[in-house]
Order: C-alpha cells, then structure tokens, then sequence
C-alpha cells in the first residue's frame, strides 16, 4: 500500500535553516499572461473565466486571446461559487427515484447527490473553511481548514524532519510531533496530521487520489501544474506508482517523497494539504450515495480535465459502428472461462467492432491504456479494479461488468459519479462458476472463482448496450463527421 497525502505544494518550497522562513522581498514584475499554460479542455474555460476575473478582463483587451469564445457568456460556472445561477451550473444530477430512507422528494434527491458527489461536495467544503490561524503581517503564517481538517491551505508553514521516525508504516499517525510543523502563529498540530496513505497499484484506489486532488484544486481555485506534489510517506520504503504518468495532469515537476526532506527544515511558502480519499464521508471511497441518481458533473469534469492535459485524443465514433473492448484477465481468478466463445459470437454482428484488451502495465503503458478507453463505446469486464478506466469512458458509452461477484456497488456507483450507464449480469441460472472439484468451502469466495457465461444472454445483453450506444444524442451528433 502506498501514501499519499498529496499536498499541493506550491511554487519552489524553500530550504531553510534557520527558524525563519526564506523571505522574498522582491515581488516578480507582472508578467504577461501565457494563456496556453491554463491548459484546460475548451469546456472548461468560460468556467474558469468566471473565476478568475482579471484573466477574463486581460483576455477582454487582448486581442491575441484565444478564449474570445468563452467571453461570449460570462454566467457559466461550476455550481460552487457564490452568486451562481443553479441554471448555468456546468451539471446537475439526474434522479429517477427519491430514495424514501434519503430524501423526500426528486429535488430533494438531486440536491443531496449534489452535495455528495458531485460540484455540491466543493461548495459544502468552501462554506466549512476557518480561519484557524491568520497572518498578522505579510509573511506571516496563516491555517485554513474545513471541518474535520479534511482539506487544508497554509502560508509560509514549515516542517522540520530533522530527526524523522521512519518505521514501515506508510502512514504514521504520530510521525510529526510537537513542534516539527507550524509557523509563525502556533498551529494546533492535530490539524495537520490529518493525512493518509494513498495506493500506487491499485487503479481504483489511487484515481481516488487523483479525484480528490482534483476535487482540492477546486477549492483552492487553482489548476496550475506550477506545483509540487509532496507523498506523504512515513516509511522508509520508495515508492511505486503504475500510474505515475497520470501525475502529469497535476504538475509538471516529479513527485516529492516526504523521504527528500528528511535531515532537513523546509518552508512551504504556500500550501494545502488535499482532500483525504479514505476518510470518512470521503470520495469515493466511503461515499454514501443515495440510489437511482446520476451525474454528469464533477467527475466528468475530472475526466474531461485528465483526458486534455494527457492529450488523450478522441476519434469518432464511428458511423454505424460500436466498439466494443473486452478486458481480458490473466490472474488466477475471476477469468472468462469461454471467452473465445463470447468474442467469436460478438464478432458475427456487423455493427460491433471488437478488440480484446489485457491491460498489463508491462505491456500496454497507461496512456495508451486510456487511449483505448477512451476510444471505446461499450467496456466489458469482470469486477475488478481495471472497471476503474469506466471514469474514462466516452459520455454516451456502456460500462458492462460482466459479473460483479456480488460486489454490486462499487463500479455501479462510479458509473453513477460519472453520469454513463452501467450494466451487469442478472440472471444467476446463466452463470457457471468454475467447479473446483470439492465441496464448496467457506474459503470458496465469489471473487475467486473463474467463470463461464450463456452466449446468448451475453449476446442480449450487449445489443441491448448497442441500441443505447447508437440512441445517445450525444453519439450521434458526433457520429457522422468528427474524425479528430
Ligand atoms: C492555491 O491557490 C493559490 C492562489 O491562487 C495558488 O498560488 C497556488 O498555486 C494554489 N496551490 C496549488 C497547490 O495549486
Ligand atoms: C507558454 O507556455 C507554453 C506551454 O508551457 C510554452 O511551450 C511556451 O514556450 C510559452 N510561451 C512563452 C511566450 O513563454
Ligand atoms: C482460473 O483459471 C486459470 C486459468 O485457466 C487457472 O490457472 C486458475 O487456477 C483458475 N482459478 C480458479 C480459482 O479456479
């Protein structure tokens, strides 16, 4: 298991070794604005203009500027910011039920899934944030936190790991002790050793992290890569990470150990420590999520987001095609006993354009693994954490698992988050596990068992998926031309 704690740290972190933070008292003279590095999709600029006001006038008299587009309205916002109208936020929840134990009525519904999961959750945080520590002069130290500490931002806050207690703990809970945090005001240090370990293997876990960092720069109104990201790692152990290209999204320096500052008293002159992914009422790991909503907001936009700055390029679709990509598994468990079976029967169907996928980092680097998602219109797979590329998916797109090896929530409530339709397997009559030539053991869990499925159930199911594929207004506004 691997850390994280993420803190954006912004802007060269400064090395001292003295008790005073590095001060700079030359400001750097204005400088003229570089609008390619805001880097964002082109959906997301007029939402970004409207939060950042003095970009939106320089863009105004610039005749050079490329978002002219987006100046073009000027209400479109997040759904977070004061004086927003609920009309022009970038989503809102779509519910089909109000969940009777959760919410009255539909709106009811909608405003709480709002709030759970989606540009909600980041208004909710704002509206906590307290002052728990003010700069009195500039230079000074400052502590903002929401409640229960799970997002942080600070001034000019130093951490000295002159004696750091390394153990094989990834996360130490008592690693920082009195004294080795703060800054010029006394900090209370229980707000700041709020961190957790992160997960370098595990695709769903660590896009956790990659959510709430992105979830963070919301609230911080930032999306400069101009930072460090700093791992927060109490152990002696490095760090693997299978998915270290997708960091590039977030900054474009390397990913700092905590390990780099060992020995040493450094001053951050700005930074927040993200949002906790496996805290309670954390995204999206524990997140409790009334049912029968969906959305295409925040994590639309995260996806939208990562896709742009991997340069993550999308063709098509296809006319009166769909591509289908089935995600093969070499472990030991949860196999496709028949597969061959299934994909020789996917690929009597003109319309269906088949490609079956192993994604085993070794031999598919991640980027090109997003690239074939991304690229796909209805993803097949056994419960597993590769269902995790479902964030990656194009809008109009299925997400099928296969079988959810009675795990049901898990990928069908990341579907939900990312506002496309997800599918499994119902008919129980239609599923044969692998027999294991004994009597059925308590140790004989769902997940690990090999699997075989009835062809023609399969084959309902993806033609099913199909015609909603081919239905999706948005699949065929881009079907026809829109070849990138
Ligand atoms: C947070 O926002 C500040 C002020 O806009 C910005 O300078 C800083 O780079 C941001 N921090 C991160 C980690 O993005
Ligand atoms: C603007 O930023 C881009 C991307 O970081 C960079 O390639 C380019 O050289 C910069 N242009 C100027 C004029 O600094
Ligand atoms: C699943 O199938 C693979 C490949 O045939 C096999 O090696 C493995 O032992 C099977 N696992 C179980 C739990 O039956």
């Amino acid at each position: 298991m691997l850390l994280l704690v993420a803190l954006g740290i912004v802007f060269s972190s400064t090395v001292v070794t003295t008790e005073r933070a590095a001060n700079s008292n030359h400001k750097p003279p204005a400088q003229l604005l570089n609008y390619s590095r805001i880097s964002l999709p082109p959906e997301h600029v007029p939402y970004f203009l409207y939060n950042n006001k003095r970009v939106a006038k320089q863009c105004r008299l610039d005749p050079l500027c490329p978002f002219k587009d987006a100046l073009l309205d000027v209400s479109a916002c997040w759904g977070y910011e004061k004086n927003c109208d609920p009309g022009k936020r970038f989503g809102y929840p779509v519910c089909t039920k109000a969940d009777s134990g959760w919410a009255r009525s539909l709106e009811a519904a909608q405003e709480l899934f709002w709030k759970q999961a989606d540009f909600g959750y980041v208004k909710e945080r704002l509206s906590e944030l307290k002052t728990l520590c003010k700069a009195s002069k500039p230079g000074h130290s400052s502590l903002r936190c929401s409640s229960h500490t799970r997002f942080c931002k600070a001034t000019n806050l130093y951490l000295d790991l002159q004696k750091p207690r390394r153990s094989h703990e990834r996360y130490k809970e008592d690693f920082i002790q009195k004294g080795e945090i703060g800054g010029f005001c006394r900090l209370n240090k229980r707000a700041l050793a709020c961190v957790e370990t992160g997960e370098g293997v595990n695709m769903y876990h660590h896009f956790c992290d990659f959510v709430n960092l992105y979830i963070s720069q919301h609230i911080n109104n930032s999306f400069s890569t101009d930072i460090n990201i700093v791992m927060w790692d109490t152990s002696f152990y490095s760090y693997g990470d299978l998915f270290s290209e997708t960091w590039k999204a977030f900054s474009e320096y390397d990913i700092i150990h905590l390990k780099t500052y060992d020995s040493k008293r450094v001053c951050f002159k700005d930074a927040f420590f993200s949002l906790l992914p496996r805290m309670r009422y954390g995204l999206f790991y524990n997140t409790p999520l009334i049912s029968d909503c969906y959305s295409e907001g925040m994590f639309r936009a995260f996806s939208q987001h990562v896709l742009h700055r991997l340069n993550i390029l999308h063709h098509g679709p296809k006319e009166g095609r769909v591509r289908v990509t089935l995600l093969a598994r070499s472990t030991e468990y949860r196999r496709i006993l028949n597969q061959v079976e299934l994909v020789n029967a996917l690929k009597t169907v003109p319309l269906l354009e088949v490609s079956v996928v192993d994604y085993k980092y070794k031999d598919v680097p991640f980027l090109e693994q997003l690239r074939i998602t991304h690229n796909s219109d209805i993803f097949i797979g056994m419960h597993g954490a590769g269902l995790t590329h479902l964030l990656f998916l194009p809008d109009w797109a299925v997400i099928f698992e296969l079988y959810n090896c009675q795990d049901e929530s898990c990928y069908r409530d990341l579907a939900r988050l990312r506002g496309i339709r997800y599918v499994t397997w119902q008919k129980m009559d239609k599923v044969l596990p692998q027999d294991k030539g004994h009597h059925p053991t308590l140790g004989d869990h769902p997940k690990f068992t090999n699997y075989s499925f009835d062809v023609g159930e399969f084959m309902r199911l993806v033609l099913e998926a199909a015609d909603y594929v081919t239905h999706h207004p948005k699949w065929q506004r881009r079907a026809p031309h829109d070849e990138l």
